[in-house]
C-alpha cells in the first residue's frame, strides 16, 4: 500500500509537474484539455503589497478562472523615486534590469502567488502603447520611431536581453502558461512582413531559451479573410493567418473592442467565428485575449463569451475578459470603464454563469 501510494503521488506530481500546453486546436493545463475562462490584470506585478496580490489571486482562483493575463514590463527612461515599481530602465548609455525590491522582485511574487493557487499566467514582455514605457521608451532611449522599433538592432538587442532576464527567472515556474512578445504590436502602414519577420525571429530566440513553455504574440488579431470592415483590414501592420503559421508561436491571440474600433458590438460573434475557423485551419488553438466595453457589460459581453464557448470544439481554446476589478488596502483597482469587479453582478453574469456553462460542457 505505502509503495502504491508513494507511486501515486509521484505520477501526481510528475502530472502537475507539466507545463500547459497545445492539445490541438485546444490547451492541457494540469492534466485537463478543455475550454478555460480567465482575465487581465496589467497592475498586478506593480502592487506593492503581499496581502494584495494574494487577495487577487484568491479571488481569481475560487471564481474558477484559470489564466491570468498580466504585464510582465514596466520601462523607464528615468529612475522613477523609490517606492514607484519599475522593471527596467532603457538609456543609450546602458540600460539596466531591475531586480531590486521595487522591481522584479514584485513579479516574483506573483508567480510565487500563482504558483500555490495554480493559476497560470501569460507573461507580456513590451507594449505597442507608453503605458509603462512601451515601444515609446525605447524610441526615446534608442531613436528612431515606432514603426522602425521592429528593426532597430540597439532597441531589439535591449528588448532581446531583457526577455531573457524574465524568462530565465520563471523558466522552472509551475505558475508560467505562455510566453507573449508584445501587448498589441501595431505597425501603421508597414508591410505585414515587418511583424511576421520581427515575430519569427523573436520566437525562434525565446524557443531557444525555454523549450517548454507555450508562446504567442498578444496581437489583436487585425488582418483575416470574413469581411471588410477596419479589423478584418492589414492597415495596421498584422496578417492574423500569416502570423499564425509562424512555427514557434503556439497559438493565436485576439482582442475585440468595438467602441475604439468603430464596429457594431453584434460583430462580436463573426470576429470570434472568423478567428476560430482561421486558428481550426492551421491547427493551433484561438485565444480571446481581451474584450471589453465601456457600459451593459452583462448585456455586450455575455454573447461574445457563449459564442466563443460554442466554438470550443472550431478553433477557440479559452477567453479573458478585459479587465480584472478588486477591492485592495489602496481602495478599489483602476475603472477604466471596462473593469469587471469581484463579486459585482457583472461578475456573477461574466464569470460565475461562464465558468458554469464552461464546466457543464
Ligand atoms: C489531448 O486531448 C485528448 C482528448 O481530447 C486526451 O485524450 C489526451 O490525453 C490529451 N493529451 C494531452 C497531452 O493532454
Ligand atoms: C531551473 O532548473 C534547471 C534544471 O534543474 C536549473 O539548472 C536552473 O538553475 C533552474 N533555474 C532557476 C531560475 O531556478
Ligand atoms: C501603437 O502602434 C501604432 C501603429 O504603429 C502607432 O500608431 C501608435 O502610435 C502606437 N502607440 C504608441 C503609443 O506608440
Ligand atoms: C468594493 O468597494 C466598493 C466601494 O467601496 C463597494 O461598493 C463594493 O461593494 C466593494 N466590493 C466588495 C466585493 O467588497
Amino acid at each position: 500500500m505505502k509503495s502504491l501510494f508513494t507511486l501515486a503521488l509521484g505520477l501526481l506530481s510528475l502530472v502537475s509537474a507539466a507545463p500547459p500546453t497545445v492539445n490541438g486546436t485546444r490547451f492541457s493545463i494540469d492534466g485537463k484539455t478543455g475550454y478555460f475562462a480567465g482575465t487581465n490584470s496589467y497592475w498586478i506585478g506593480f502592487l506593492t503589497k503581499n496581502r494584495d496580490v494574494d487577495t487577487v489571486l484568491d479571488h481569481i482562483s475560487s471564481s474558477g478562472l484559470k489564466i491570468l493575463r498580466i504585464w510582465g514590463f514596466n520601462d523607464v527612461t528615468r529612475k522613477p523615486a523609490s517606492g514607484t515599481v519599475w522593471y527596467q530602465l532603457l538609456s543609450s548609455s546602458g540600460s539596466q534590469i531591475n531586480t531590486g525590491a521595487d522591481g522584479l522582485q514584485r513579479l516574483d511574487y506573483v508567480v510565487q502567488s500563482a504558483e500555490k493557487r495554480g493559476v497560470k499566467l501569460i507573461i507580456n514582455f513590451v507594449n505597442n502603447w507608453s503605458d509603462y514605457g512601451g515601444m515609446p521608451a525605447y524610441v526615446t532611449a534608442f531613436g528612431g520611431s515606432q514603426e522602425s522599433w521592429y528593426t532597430n538592432s540597439r532597441a531589439q538587442a535591449q528588448y532581446k536581453a531583457y526577455i531573457a532576464a524574465v524568462v530565465n527567472r520563471y523558466i522552472n515556474s509551475s505558475a508560467v502558461f505562455a510566453w507573449e512578445l508584445a501587448n498589441e504590436p501595431r505597425c501603421k502602414g508597414c508591410s505585414t512582413d515587418v511583424i511576421y519577420k520581427w515575430a519569427t525571429d523573436i520566437s525562434a530566440y525565446i524557443r531557444s531559451l525555454d523549450c517548454n513553455h507555450m508562446i504567442t504574440l498578444g496581437d489583436e488579431g487585425f488582418g483575416l479573410p470574413g469581411a471588410t470592415s477596419y479589423p478584418y483590414q492589414t492597415s495596421e501592420g498584422v496578417d492574423f493567418v500569416k502570423n499564425l503559421a509562424i512555427k514557434n508561436l503556439d497559438f493565436g491571440t485576439f482582442h475585440f473592442y468595438p467602441q475604439s474600433w468603430g464596429v457594431g458590438n453584434a460583430v462580436g460573434a463573426a470576429w470570434i467565428k472568423d478567428h476560430a475557423s482561421a486558428c481550426k485551419k492551421a491547427g493551433k488553438p484561438c485565444l480571446f485575449e481581451e474584450y471589453g466595453t465601456s457600459t451593459d457589460h452583462c448585456t455586450i459581453e455575455r454573447p461574445w463569451q457563449q459564442a466563443s464557448l460554442q466554438a470550443a470544439t472550431e478553433g477557440m481554446a479559452a477567453d479573458l475578459f478585459w479587465q480584472w476589478g478588486d477591492n485592495l488596502s489602496t481602495g478599489q483597482t483602476h475603472n477604466d470603464g471596462n473593469t469587471i469587479y469581484y463579486g459585482s453582478a457583472d461578475a456573477t453574469c461574466l464569470i460565475t454563469e461562464h465558468v458554469r456553462a464552461i464546466n457543464s460542457l
